[in-house]
């Protein structure tokens, strides 16, 4: 699956190998978008060798029906975003959007959209009605969320959270 975000930025599924062999590089990414401070409602790697051990395990969560989709530019990983299908066994047609990260180079400039909207696409394709995802109260994912025709569902405090720590908004998204 392949969609044109701008003009010569592609967005793609990464399979299990691609990560493997990319790691370092899909690292770079996330650790670049996560830098400086940024609030996200996933946790972000501290350090460059955290982000790399991550996008390993992400490899073996692919294996396990977790989809990767980067967007490239001129071959080159600017963003990526995460969706896998949801831990409830009461709601098998919704999946979750996560991770959504854009290099600072290549912000607003339609990278999340496009990521975003390839995701929904992904989602269909799997049969699935519903797409959730979670984000931080004050941070910059919740304008893409408004914008892209997201709802917000829910506000959950910092205090219910255990691991990451920040107020965090859930939205869905019927697809
Ligand atoms: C959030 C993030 C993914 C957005 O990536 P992006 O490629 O710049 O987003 P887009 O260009 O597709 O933006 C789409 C719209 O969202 C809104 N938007 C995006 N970033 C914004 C910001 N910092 N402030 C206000 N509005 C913003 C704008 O309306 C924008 O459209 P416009 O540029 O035409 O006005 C990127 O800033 C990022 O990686 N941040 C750090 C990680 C993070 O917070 N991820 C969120 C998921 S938890």
């Amino acid at each position: 699956m392949s969609t044109e975000g701008c003009s010569t930025t592609r967005v793609r599924e990464l399979r299990e190998s691609e990560i493997r062999e990319r790691a370092g590089e899909l690292a770079g990414v996330l650790f670049d978008a996560v830098s400086g401070g940024v609030r996200t409602a996933f946790a972000a790697p501290r350090w460059p060798l955290d982000a790399v051990r991550g996008v390993l395990d992400l490899a073996d969560a692919v294996a396990r029906g977790t989809i990767v989709l980067v967007a490239e530019h001129d071959g080159e990983i600017v963003g990526s975003v995460q969706l896998r299908p949801a831990r409830s066994e009461v709601a098998p047609r919704r999946m979750e959007l996560s991770t959504l990260v854009v290099h600072h180079r290549a912000r607003r400039r339609g990278v999340a959209s496009a990521l975003t909207a390839a995701a929904e696409e992904a989602a269909r394709e799997r049969g699935c009605r519903i797409l959730s995802v979670d984000t931080a109260a004050d941070g910059e994912g919740r304008h893409v969320y408004d914008r892209l025709g997201f709802a917000r569902v829910r506000f959950v405090p910092a205090l219910a959270l255990a691991q990451v720590g920040v107020d965090t908004i859930s939205y869905h998204k019927v697809l």
